[in-house]
């Protein structure tokens, strides 16, 4: 279960974020307003929010999970892959001395974006990206190790991020999509297999026994709601302009 989320609100920079969509650039005004619908998305699933202020330096910084992996042991502040996103994690690393962990940084040559970054109980699935590299996913589990925790890698071929493509919803249950769905390294899961047409929503998340799905992809509600779960729809259409799903805009632990 999940008690605390952390996001970071959208600066008025988000319109020159990273995308490669076809779907015009993000309305920053109605990306505000869904962002605080999200906020009370996660608040409805039982979590604390805190809501870091927004970093105008840096475009993409409300895609907060890509910066931070959080578990009950340690904080991870990953080293992003794309040149533009690196410095978003300074003012991360600050914020997240709060909750009380040693703050642990991946280093160069290393890179790492946690949206590469599935967790499964105690093990990590870490997509081999353009974002993410071998020497990243090494330093994550030297840090993991210790804890108990173990990490594997998952070459990806047609997504930005793993969570892109695939995401765990408990109950050895994971919604995938496109190269996921046959995936050997998730033969032992029950696959949800998201339609090509709703392939943005395979980034969909579990939140204690509840599922944010993206507003608007309703195959893919009905077929989580149909293997038991509760499912919340949440509006991130400016957010899927710049490539950022669902898990992309909060740290939750
Ligand atoms: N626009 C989000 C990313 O490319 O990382």
């Amino acid at each position: 279960m999940f008690t605390s989320a952390v996001v970071k609100r959208p600066c008025s920079n988000l319109v020159n974020g990273i995308r490669s969509t076809n779907l015009g650039v993000p309305d920053f005004a109605r990306a505000c307003r869904q962002h605080d619908t999200y906020i009370a998305a996660l608040e409805a699933c039982g979590l604390s929010v805190t809501v870091l202020a927004p970093d105008e330096g840096f475009a993409d910084s409300v895609f907060i999970e890509d910066t931070c992996l959080v578990t009950n042991e340690c904080t991870v502040i990953t080293r992003p892959g794309h040149p533009a996103r690196r410095g978003e994690t300074r003012s991360v690393a600050q914020a997240m001395v709060r909750f009380n962990r040693p703050v642990i940084e991946i280093t160069a040559p290393g890179t790492l974006d946690a949206g590469d970054v599935m967790r499964v109980d105690h093990h990590f699935y870490v997509g081999l990206s353009d974002r993410t590299n071998a020497e990243g996913i090494g330093q994550l589990a030297q840090i993991l190790g210790p804890f108990g925790y173990t990490v594997s890698a998952i070459a990806l071929t047609s997504v930005l991020h793993l969570k892109t493509g695939v995401s765990y919803l408990e109950n050895n249950c994971m919604l995938a999509w496109g190269e996921f769905v046959s995936h050997p390294e998730f033969a032992g899961f029950t696959i949800l297999a998201v339609d090509d047409d709703e392939a943005y929503a395979a980034n969909s998340v579990w939140i204690n026994d509840r599922v944010l799905v993206p507003e608007g992809f309703e195959k893919t509600r009905a077929l989580i709601a149909a293997h038991g779960y509760d499912t919340l729809a949440v509006d991130v259409s400016e957010f899927q302009k710049l490539d950022g799903g669902l898990s992309c805009l909060s740290l939750r632990f």
